[in-house]
Order: C-alpha cells, then structure tokens, then sequence
C-alpha cells in the first residue's frame, strides 16, 4: 500500500457515513468497529445512528456506512463488527443477524460469527429466561481470499490438558505408544510416541470461536466500551503490521490505542466531538486499560 501519511492516524469528527465518502477507495486494511446497537443508549448527537423509529430504519442506516466501508476496505480486507441484540416488548429482536443479512446482500462474506462470553456481565431480573452473557462479533472479508494471521491468534492445546476429556493421557507423556490404540488418534504415530510438537501445533491449536472476555474496566465512557483483549484478537488476524485499521464508530477511542500499541495505524470516525476528544487523550496517553 503507498504510505499515505496524512491518511493515517486521525481521528475525525462527524457522521461515519459522510467522512466515510472523503476516504479513497481500497486505502485501509481492516475495519474493526461496535455501532451503536439499536434503542440502547442516547449519544447525544442529531446525526447519531440507533434510535430510528423501526428497525428497518435502523438497518439501512448502518447499512449506507457499511457499503462506504466495503469501497474504503483493500480486495484483502476484513471486517470485524461486534453487534448486540435488543428485547422489546419481551420479544428478542434479533437485530445482528438482520445486521449480517443486509451486509451479505451487499456484497460481504461472512467467515465466522464469533460469541463473545462475558463472564462478568450485569445479572438481570429475569425469570422467564436465561441471562444474557454473550454479544456476536461477526467476522467478514472483502474477497475469497483476505488477510488473516492465523499464528498471531492460536490458542492453548487442551489436549492432555486440565480441562481435556483425555487427560488421562498425561500420564503417557513421552512414552513410546503411550497412548490409547482406539478412538478418533488411533492412526496418529505421533501421538501414541509423545512426539507432541509433530502431533500438535507447537503454537497452540487453530483459535475457536467463543472468546471468554471480561468487559471492559475503562469507566470514563457512559457507554460499552470495547475491551482492549477484543481487539488485540481482531487486530492481530485482520492488520498487518503497519497496516491501518478503521473504525468508523471509535468512541471512546479502544481500537485506535491497541492499533497504537500493536505498531498499527488508525482512522476513527465519531459523531460526538466530546469522545473524540477522549479518544485523543487516551492516544497521547497511551492508556491502557
Ligand atoms: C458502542 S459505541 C463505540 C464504543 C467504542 N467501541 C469504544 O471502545 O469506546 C458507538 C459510538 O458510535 C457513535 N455514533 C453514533 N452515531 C454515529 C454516526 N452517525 N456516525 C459516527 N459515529 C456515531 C457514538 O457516539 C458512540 O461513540
């Protein structure tokens, strides 16, 4: 990509929409980005996105910001949206799904729908069913073949591990045949021998798709602020380094500083000067949650 310096590293104020236009077509490598979700929160702007009559209204708004983003986005880019739903009248809404659909009419592909678990969200007063403790992060691209770090975001084998139903296998550890002869291994010889690093990605298995992340700590924000671990995961498979990522709703400014802190550039949009001014302060002062 030409390294284009007055097109890195800014924060804009305004409708994500309308700065979205001023952006050249294929100039940013990966969007990460958490619109506002619909009827939740007042973000004290006329221009602000989520409190539409209707949900079609709601829809096609982001809808206009994501066809933006897919011009803005390179062939190779993806898209990570974390969406979260709505009740109304008791009733679930589900409101990302009809997200994702419009987004696939337009043209994106849908990879993988990603639940993010919070182990520490609000209880709630309900009875008449479970408690809500998880939000999607749906993961697109561009093209049929994108950018994606698959080593930068491995996990731990739980194999012969604590948590694994094969623990037993432990024992067996570096012991020639060491392991089971049946089941689903019982052809692998680098299993039954120890030889773990053959039989295993020696940087951990391919990440799965429910992410356990705590909320976020940062209070300054009246609203849901991105952890930065969410981030840090969607950045590190989508950007290269010294890729920019965009965020075309930054708030608070979350993935403008981890973008800062992983040796990537940034472009986040916001309608409310006051969060961008926010978003400012916490990227001159680095601040890490
Ligand atoms: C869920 S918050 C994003 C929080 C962010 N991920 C963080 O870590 O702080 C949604 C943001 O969208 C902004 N917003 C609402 N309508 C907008 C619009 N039309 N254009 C740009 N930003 C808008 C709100 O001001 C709010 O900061």
């Amino acid at each position: 990509m030409e390294k284009n310096t007055a097109l890195r590293d800014l924060i804009i104020n305004g409708d994500a929409e309308t700065e979205l236009k001023k952006l050249p077509s294929g100039s940013v490598n990966c969007i990460i980005t958490s619109p506002p979700y619909y009827m939740q929160r007042d973000y004290s702007t006329n221009i602000q996105i989520g409190n539409e009559e209707t949900p079609e209204a709601y829809i096609q708004r982001l809808s206009g910001v994501f066809r933006e983003c897919l011009r803005v986005l390179r062939e190779d880019g993806t898209l990570w949206l974390n969406l979260g739903d709505k009740y109304q009248n008791g009733e679930l809404l589900g409101m990302p799904w009809r997200v994702v659909f419009a987004l696939k009419e337009q043209g994106w592909v849908l990879r993988s729908d990603i639940i993010w678990h919070k182990p520490n969200a609000m209880p709630s007063s309900v009875n008449n069913r479970p408690t809500t403790d998880h939000e999607y992060i749906f993961f697109f691209s561009k093209s049929k073949t994108y950018y994606y770090d698959i080593d930068s975001v491995r996990e731990p084998h739980v194999t012969f591990s604590e948590n694994s139903r094969m623990k037993g296998g432990r024992n067996h550890f570096g012991k020639v045949n060491g392991t089971p002869e049946q089941g689903k291994n019982s052809g692998n010889q680098n299993l039954h021998n120890g030889n773990w690093d053959k039989a295993f990605h020696p940087l951990g298995r391919n990440r799965r798709t429910v992410w356990e992340i705590p909320l976020s700590k940062f209070r300054e924000a009246h609203f849901a602020v991105f952890p930065e671990k969410l981030v840090e995961l969607c950045l590190l498979a989508g950007c290269p380094e010294n890729g920019i990522v965009l965020d075309p709703f930054i708030g608070s400014g979350t993935t403008a500083v981890v973008a800062q802190k992983f040796g990537r550039s940034y472009i986040g949009i916001d309608s409310n000067p006051e969060y961008c001014e926010m978003a400012n302060k916490r990227l001159l002062q680095k601040t890490l949650i």
